[in-house]
């Protein structure tokens, strides 16, 4: 029986800084940021958006009300939570009116979190065919103004259906997982900006792709050429690029060209939003399904995926006839009608998120266009607001 992603949709801000003008203003060359870091534009995420309010903008789009019947598992993979102890999941569970019988979770383990998501989903789907599992991943991306990890910030949410007969990608059934205790990346629950030893985390990130690539190359005595395309976790789409090109000796030039065209797809949406953490690797799938025209069902696809600390797996899908059936079609669109702004006002939205205060809050969402919104904190509780139907949830 084939299981995988059967449906996959994106959110982000309507916000964007441009990468050129950024560079300008932090005295660097813009080829640095558009080459060198390979980001031309940056999701600016508003204080009346956090992981939950992206998770359920991601999904609602997607799922019908038989879908709604048939999920009776939710994974929300984030290192952007927003409470110690209870799960985003419930809160979108909440928002998305899924069923009272769903077992409603939040994993961590860096960017990484959605991936396991996605395989355990596909386990609880084998088990159970007639049922169908959501898995999200969302992240803001934080690492503070004017440091080096600025230009590799952004936001947003993917949301994926794990279903059997799946439309878009059926999964493998074998993946090769390494991890180990690396500090790399890191958070301390003080910190509301991620710590990072930058150069550090892209070499590991380049050792655990190889070990794992090899690694699930071996075990399933697959050649490299078989897979039509490698798709990555991209914090920044340089990032990736230098993974594919540390490979690419195993191959010959013929396939060397064809694995960096089909990048040159993978990492175009990416460009234009910056990292997102947990949703990286499935927002660079999503572009290569939906920018790529030399893509056919039958189609291999191997999938990397890395979480700092450090967790990676690299694992395969199958591409199925009618994919594009089950994909988030207008949002290439979406992108280029988004609404750019200033440096001056990136900062601003940066450091008007919800304070860590247990005092009452009112945030402005008067301007943002998607459907959930955090309007704020009462009696130390998230309020989250749907504008559609013009209720408190
Ligand atoms: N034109 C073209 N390229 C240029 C350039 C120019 N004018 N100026 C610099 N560059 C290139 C550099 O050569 C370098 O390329 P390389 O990495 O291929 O050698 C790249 O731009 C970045 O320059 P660098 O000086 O290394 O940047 P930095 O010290 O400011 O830091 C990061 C870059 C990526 C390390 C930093 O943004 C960071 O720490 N980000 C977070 C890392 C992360 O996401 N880790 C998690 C991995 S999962």
């Amino acid at each position: 029986m084939k299981v995988g992603i059967d449906k996959l949709h994106f959110a982000t801000s309507h916000l964007y800084v441009d990468m050129a003008e950024l560079a300008t203003a932090r005295q660097a060359e813009p080829d640095k940021y558009l080459i060198g870091i390979g980001q031309s534009q940056m999701a600016v995420i508003p204080p009346s958006q956090d992981a939950v309010t992206l998770a359920a903008n991601a999904a609602y789009p997607m799922l019908t009300a038989a879908d709604i019947e048939a999920i009776d598992l939710l994974i929300v993979g984030t290192e952007s939570g927003v409470d110690n102890s209870k799960a985003s999941a419930i809160y979108v569970a909440h928002l998305l009116g899924l069923n009272r019988r769903v077992r409603a979770i939040e994993m961590k383990e860096a960017c990484y979190a959605a991936t396991a998501g996605v395989r355990l989903a596909q386990e609880h789907v084998q088990a159970h065919p007639d049922k169908k599992a959501l898995v999200i991943g969302t992240d803001i991306a934080r690492y503070g103004l004017k440091s080096a990890g600025e230009p590799t910030q952004g936001g947003g949410a993917v949301a994926m259906l794990i279903s059997a007969d799946p439309q878009v990608l059926a999964l493998s059934d074998q993946s090769c997982l390494l991890s180990e205790d690396v500090m790399d990346f890191w958070r301390p629950l003080y910190h509301t900006e991620a710590l990072v030893d930058g150069k550090y985390s892209s070499n590991i990130y380049i050792d655990y792709f190889q070990d794992v690539f090899k690694g699930y190359l071996e075990a399933t005595e697959t050649q490299p050429e078989a897979l039509t395309a490698l798709v990555f976790h991209l914090p920044y789409t340089k990032m990736g690029l230098k993974a594919l090109r540390s490979v690419l000796p195993m191959v010959d030039e013929a396939q060397q060209a064809t694995w960096l065209a089909h990048f040159e797809h993978a990492r175009q949406l990416n460009r234009q939003v910056g990292n997102l953490y947990t949703g990286s690797l499935y927002l660079s799938l999503l572009s290569q399904l939906l920018t790529d025209p030399d893509l056919k069902a039958g189609d291999r696809l191997g999938l990397f995926s890395y979480g700092s600390g450090a967790e990676g797996e690299f694992y395969t899908g199958e591409l199925q006839a009618n994919y594009q059936q089950g994909l988030d079609l207008g949002l290439p669109q979406r992108l280029t009608k988004r609404q750019r702004v200033s440096v001056a006002e990136y900062e601003r939205l940066f450091n008007g998120q919800l304070a860590w205060k247990a005092e009452d809050q009112d945030l402005d969402y008067q301007n943002d266009p998607h459907r959930f919104v955090l309007a704020g904190q009462r009696d130390e509780q998230r309020q989250y607001f749907d504008q559609q139907a013009e209720k408190q949830l």
